[in-house]
């Protein structure tokens, strides 16, 4: 088959497609045909090697989002990144891991072998392209609004970093479910867009004091989903008493985060909410919401297989507004 071996860390030029042994599904696995593999900032912090989580043994075949059709049986089907959850839905158990992490391989390629629990039916309005690039950010958008922070109809949320893939899918989930959407964004295009899709402010973090200006339009907040993480002050300032910060993620200042006041989260009973994917529950859940056919996951560009080191170029660039997908076809 073709596939992307990661063989050696760095940018995107270390990316190519090559061929590569066919899997050998082992008990319990199924193969199936990949049609199109969403591409997450994941993939990216493998493929550079960034942080301790992110340097799996090499070679390794990227790619945690995919969909295509099961070659037994010839089912559509999108595929559960967490594998081996286990039994508690609180949190993960210790064989879980993450696919595209190795040693199993990802979805970068023509074939995957991969467990049968893991593949759920592709939503019937969906694209090839929407549907490889749904799994990993929205089981996260969705376990971190829903199991976690308990988000309800009414409620005020806000969502930091419109541009990114889990934000994007997060915003419409909570649209769908009646809240009150806030989003931050470092380009007006993507805050107008943003607005377009449901939000209802949007305002732009590289001005000073933005987290005052959006307290200032929204008032306080119940819960903010943070991707961001340097931002940990400012989420904890823009919460009502009893609020929670989302924290799912690190992408400012390498997720470390300084000077933080801790009088402002203990006197005010707010809470710093840790979540990470989400269960097998999670994902139903979250494609129960999807296939009433009213969200489609926002696709800013689709790249053949062989043009992976340019599709994750465009990842690098910040210029894009949803998800990069690889095709298969
Ligand atoms: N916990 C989990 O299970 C999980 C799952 C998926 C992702 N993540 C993490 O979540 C983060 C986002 O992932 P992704 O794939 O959605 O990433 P992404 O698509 O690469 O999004 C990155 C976006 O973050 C925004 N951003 C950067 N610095 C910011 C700041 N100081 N304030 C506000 N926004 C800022 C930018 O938005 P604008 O372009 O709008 O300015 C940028 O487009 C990453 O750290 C990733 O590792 C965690």
């Amino acid at each position: 088959m073709r596939g992307v071996l990661l063989t050696e860390h760095g940018g995107p030029e270390v990316l190519g497609c090559t061929g590569i042994p066919d899997p050998e599904p082992k008990a319990g696995q199924v193969l199936v045909e990949l049609r199109t593999a969403g591409i997450n900032r994941r993939d990216a912090l493998i493929r550079g090697g960034i942080g301790p989580g992110y340097r799996p043994h090499l070679p390794v075949i990227l790619g945690s989002d995919g969909a295509g059709i099961r070659r037994d049986t010839g089912e559509e089907v999108i595929i559960l990144p967490s594998l081996r959850w286990g039994d508690d839905d609180a949190c993960p158990g210790p064989d879980y891991a993450v696919l595209g992490g190795g040693p199993d391989g990802g979805t970068y390629a023509e074939l995957i072998a991969v467990d049968e629990a893991c593949l759920f039916p592709k939503p019937r309005h969906l694209a090839w392209a929407e549907a490889g690039a749904l799994s990993l950010s929205g089981l996260t958008a969705y376990r971190a609004l829903f199991t976690v922070g308990r988000l309800r109809r009414g409620q005020t949320l806000v969502i930091l970093g419109a541009g990114s893939g889990v934000s994007l899918i997060a915003l419409q989930l909570a649209v769908k479910a009646g809240a009150r959407v806030a989003v931050t964004s470092s380009s007006e295009d993507k805050l107008r867009l943003a607005e377009e899709m449901g939000a209802a402010v949007g305002v732009d973090y590289t001005v000073p004091d933005w987290e005052l200006r959006l307290r200032d339009e929204i008032g306080e907040a119940d819960l903010v989903l943070d991707s961001v993480g340097s931002t940990l002050q400012e989420s904890v300032l823009l919460l009502r008493r009893g609020g929670a910060v989302l924290s799912m993620g690190g992408t400012g200042d390498s997720g470390i985060v300084s000077d933080f006041d801790i009088r402002t989260l203990y006197l005010q009973h707010k809470r710093i909410l840790g979540t990470a994917m989400g269960s097998p529950r999670d994902f139903a859940g979250f494609l129960e919401m999807v296939s009433d056919g009213d969200i489609d996951p926002v696709i800013d560009s689709v790249y053949p297989l062989d043009e992976v080191a340019e599709a994750h170029s465009q990842l690098d660039s910040n210029l894009r507004f949803g998800k990069i997908v690889l095709s298969m076809e």
